[in-house]
């Protein structure tokens, strides 16, 4: 089974869908601990009701982005987690945290990349008149959103969306492909060849 730890600064629906598979015994990994940067991330309520242990590791005590990656790294090795998980956590990683997991650590962003990389991406793939959108599971590189593409689901975009309608059509589709990409990766069934992540048959 394989060792996550789920880091999150917000709502945590993601974290939920991971946890309700994870409990629905359909996805192969254990949740060892849920970080967040953020004390008052809704994520954290999610974690303490399943009984998932939890750590709080703040931007103010640690405002320089490599201090802040080497105590994540320190809270992620004394927890054994293999493969770091994020989910809506807001915060870009340096050297440190990708040297200490390297090609070990994912996001889901929600967009189809490499289209419409960082905030507000909903917004601008409807300023930008695209008719499909989506999100996509990728490992995490040195730069934004730029890591190599292991899942991708579309969705439309319509005439009459707003962020938050297109957003909430975005994130049922979030919650089906992390946990799929997650069991993909539990299962060893990747190899990267240059950028391209090769996913071998079930
Ligand atoms: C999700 O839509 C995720 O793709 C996005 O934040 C949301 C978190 O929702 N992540 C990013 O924009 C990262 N650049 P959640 O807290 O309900 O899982």
């Amino acid at each position: 089974m394989l060792k996550i730890a789920v880091l999150a600064s917000g709502g945590g629906t993601n974290l939920q869908a991971i946890i309700d598979e994870t409990e629905a015994g359909r996805l192969d990994c254990s949740i060892e601990v849920v970080v967040t940067d953020s004390p008052s991330a809704f994520a954290l309520e999610r974690a303490k009701k399943h009984s998932i242990a939890t750590a709080i590791v703040e931007k103010s005590a640690y405002p320089k982005r490599k201090a802040f990656d080497a105590e994540l790294v320190r809270l992620l090795k004394e927890h054994g987690v293999e493969v770091v998980v994020l989910a809506g956590f807001m915060r870009l990683l340096s050297s440190v945290m990708l040297e200490a997991f390297p090609m070990r650590i994912l996001n889901i962003h929600p967009s189809l990349l490499p289209s419409f990389p960082g905030l507000n991406v909903q917004q601008q793939a409807i300023e930008h008149g695209v008719k499909f959108s989506g999100c996509t599971v990728h490992f995490v590189d040195e730069g934004l959103d730029s890591g190599p593409i292991l899942l991708q689901a579309a969705v439309p975009v319509l005439d009459t969306d707003t962020p938050e309608s297109l957003a909430a059509r975005i994130l049922i589709e979030e919650h089906r492909i992390y946990p799929e990409a997650l069991n993909i990766i539990a299962a060893g069934r990747i190899s990267i060849e240059g950028r391209r992540v090769i996913i071998k048959e079930a």
